[in-house]
């Protein structure tokens, strides 16, 4: 967008970035007619991805909800078995958990917007089987002790890297973490693929097993069409593959103009009345990685994100709302649980917090006009709350 039209101009949350080279890899998908999960980009995106996160195997598959669910199975999450996962994410998390039958054991987050670590040793039975780690939004979580726990207590880790590809954590790459990683590729992501997910391990019965549930587990030893187990089917097309494959050649400048952005909206929102900024950097993680940049409606102000939030889409700023506690979920009260839990800080950052346009393609002076109509706006709110001395 030229620097002239911007005063009137809209500012979705999200506007993904291509670089080129992603056309001439499509394009020779429709040319060959490579078009489904068969075709060659879907086993190279896999080799590419799994090489950059230091991984035996990847798995493509259709999104990243896809892949949670597939590590959930594979790892033989089920009856009666608990599960341990923050209150604080995505639906996506804890869908194949309670759909498979196990118990989903919360934690509370800690001020990174993370899992709380140091809850998840109290929340601890014999009949723990796994720890769900979601990256979320700026950092990592503390994997550390996190690793230590699980290697004294023989558990499973699921690692959640949607966030926070590209980003490393105690010198590692996300998605290097757990017995089974995933991530996605929604257009909102570091790389994209459209609709896309991975699933990463290094075990090969493991990869052999999340293969098969990801193609309506068909058995290569069985006649074709003679099922002993039921699947899903998840695959990622070539077409989404070769986008993926043109997206992750330029990760690493994705990321840095990620940060770019996330640095260049923290100098120009500084001091900005009403809004507690992300920091860049953190005590026991790398910096901010700005998947998204998410801020705090401080405790001062009279009024919650959700009106925050209207005010902005009226002076034309696109937002979204943080995620909405497990806890607090109605489609889980009927099911019971949860009933009388509370988790403050995942209750407060879900009314005061929400994400301001993050996009890859945004470019500086559209930043510039974004944090401008953000500061406006918030000087007028605290300004009718008459001002910080209330
Ligand atoms: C941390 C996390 N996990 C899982 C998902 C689900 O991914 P998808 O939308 O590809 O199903 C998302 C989506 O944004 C996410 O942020």
């Amino acid at each position: 967008m030229s620097a002239m039209d911007l005063s009137s101009a809209a500012f979705p949350v999200n506007t993904p970035k291509f670089w080129g080279d992603e056309k001439e890899l499509v394009a020779n998908c429709i040319e060959t007619g490579w078009i489904s999960s068969e075709g060659p980009a879907v086993k190279k995106f896999e080799a590419k991805l799994a090489s950059k996160c230091g991984r035996r195997h990847a798995i493509a598959c259709a999104n990243g909800t896809a892949a949670l669910d597939i590590a959930v199975k594979a790892l033989q999450l089920g009856k009666g078995d608990e599960v341990i996962l923050p209150s604080f994410c995505i639906i996506s998390v804890i869908t194949q958990v309670v759909r498979g039958g196990s118990v989903p054991v919360l934690v509370d987050s800690d001020s990174t917007f993370n899992m709380d670590v140091a809850q998840i040793r109290e929340r601890l039975t014999p009949r723990t089987k796994a720890i769900i780690c979601v990256h979320t939004y700026h950092f990592p979580v503390d994997m550390e002790p996190v690793l230590a726990l699980v290697k004294e207590r023989g558990i499973k880790v699921i690692e959640d890297a949607a966030e926070m590809i590209g980003q490393t954590c105690l010198g590692r790459p996300c998605g290097s973490f757990g017995d089974i990683s995933t991530m996605s590729f929604y257009p909102n992501k570091h790389i994209t693929t459209g609709e896309g997910g991975m699933v990463l391990c290094d075990a090969p019965d493991l990869a052999e097993r999340c293969q098969q549930l990801r193609n309506l587990c068909f058995d290569p030893k069985k006649r074709r069409f003679v099922h002993e187990e039921l699947g899903w089917n998840y695959r990622m097309t070539n077409l989404q593959a070769a986008l993926g494959l043109g997206q992750l050649s330029h990760l690493e400048e994705a990321v840095s103009r990620k940060r770019e952005i996330g640095r260049l909206y923290t100098k120009l929102l500084e001091g900005c009345p009403g809004l507690i900024l992300p920091p860049d950097k953190n005590q026991k993680s790398e910096s901010n990685i700005y998947w998204v940049y998410g801020v705090e409606v401080a405790p001062s102000v009279s009024c919650d994100a959700d009106a925050v939030m209207k005010r902005l889409a009226a002076a034309k700023v696109g937002t979204r709302p943080f995620f909405w506690p497990m806890h607090e979920q109605p489609v889980f009260e009927p099911m019971g649980f949860f009933k009388g839990q509370s988790f403050p800080v995942a209750e407060r950052i879900a009314r005061r917090g929400f994400y301001i346009p993050s996009g890859l393609a945004l470019e500086d002076h559209e930043v510039e006009e974004v944090a401008r109509r953000i500061r406006k706006v918030m000087e007028e709110i605290v300004s009718a709350d008459g001002g910080y001395s209330k």
